[in-house]
């Protein structure tokens, strides 16, 4: 049996937000979310389960991963292991494409990623709820990066997990939509959202709010996907975005990503919209702004969003597939 194989998943960007856990030691999201994965950033793994190893090695974009990243994926591979019957230790070597000084490398595409390369290396056969479910573990967002186009994620019911999972809701070639990514930064995010939404749902007098409001906003999204109306999808994006960002910065000490090109470049996107342009915003855990539109305007709202002060680069990334096996040689390119 080749104890190796390779895998390759596309980043996702929430239009409904998950921010807050039931269960941090499932990795449980307290609500659902609803997501659409990208094409163009993504992240390359491959791992290799080697019974010589004394220890789990992880190389991240060519050089060892720092202590919690590699204990991170240990405790990761520990479940597959556990499933697998497994007690190798095993090489991991994975590659953002993604310019990583934006800050913009994601759990998401890694954890997808790492949950098809494992399973596959450990043999396991598994489902692609069960491959979402595992990913889930690994990182909350990371489930939805199993499935293409766009996605919706359930918080599930069951206390242990199996049945918090995603599913795909519209194939990637099904809605000519784009996402313009407005970088705002570079270097790491402050605070990493992990730590910072289990902080909000400690100290936020909005988070109980914030929860509340998760299912209307999948309910309207859910529907406007399934009529293809950008407007409607939109609105809910933004309003998601927003309100998920109002609980953070409520918290106690606040918890505050923007910066003034944040804001800026928010602006832009309202005066396009004033203009006459369908395009809307979201924010994740760090300063850049991420605006949705259709591809037939997406040199128009790039060019904008480039233009906005402060404003250092911008990417326009296609909905992408969701993750795939690679020939195990891949292993050269990483
Ligand atoms: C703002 O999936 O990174 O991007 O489950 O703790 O790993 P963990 O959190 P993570 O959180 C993502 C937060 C977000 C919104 C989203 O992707 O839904």
């Amino acid at each position: 049996m080749s104890r190796e194989a390779a895998a390759r998943a596309g980043t996702n960007i929430a239009l409904v937000k998950y921010w807050g856990k039931r269960d941090a030691s499932l990795n449980l999201p307290a609500a659902g979310s609803l997501s659409l994965t990208l094409a163009e950033l993504g992240t390359t793994t491959h791992v290799r389960f080697d019974d010589r190893l004394d220890r789990d090695e992880v190389q991240l974009n060519g050089v060892a991963a720092d202590e919690r990243t590699a204990r991170r994926v240990a405790k990761f591979l520990d479940l597959v292991r556990a499933q697998a019957g497994l007690s190798a230790r095993a090489h991991v070597r994975s590659r953002n494409q993604v310019p990583t000084a934006a800050g913009l490398a994601s759990s998401a595409s890694a954890f997808a990623a790492l949950a098809l390369a494992a399973t596959r290396a450990a043999g396991l056969e598994v489902t692609p709820l069960e491959l979402s479910v595992l990913a889930r573990r690994g990182s909350g967002s990371a489930a939805r990066s199993i499935y293409g186009g766009l996605v919706e994620m359930q918080p599930g019911t069951r206390a242990d997990g199996v049945d918090a999972g995603a599913h795909p809701l519209l194939p990637p070639d099904a809605w000519d939509l784009r996402l313009c990514v407005a970088i705002t930064a570079t270097g790491a995010k402050a605070i990493g959202s992990t730590e910072a939404m289990d902080h909000t749902a400690r100290t936020s007098p909005y988070y109980a709010a914030w929860i509340a409001s998760v299912d209307a906003d999948l309910a309207a999204a859910r529907a406007a996907i399934a009529a293809r109306d950008l407007r409607a999808l939109g609105v809910v994006t933004e309003r998601s975005a927003l309100r998920m960002h109002a609980c953070a910065m409520a918290a106690d000490p606040a918890v505050v990503y923007w910066n003034p090109a944040t804001l800026a470049a928010l602006q832009t996107v309202h005066e396009l919209r004033a203009g006459g342009v369908p395009v809307y915003a979201t924010m994740d855990a760090g300063p850049h702004v991420k605006a949705l539109c259709v591809q037939a305007d997406s040199d128009v709202v790039q060019r904008a969003l480039a233009a906005t002060a402060g404003v250092l680069s911008v990417l326009v990334a296609a909905p992408g597939p969701g993750v795939t096996l690679l020939p195990a040689d891949a292993e050269g390119a990483l």
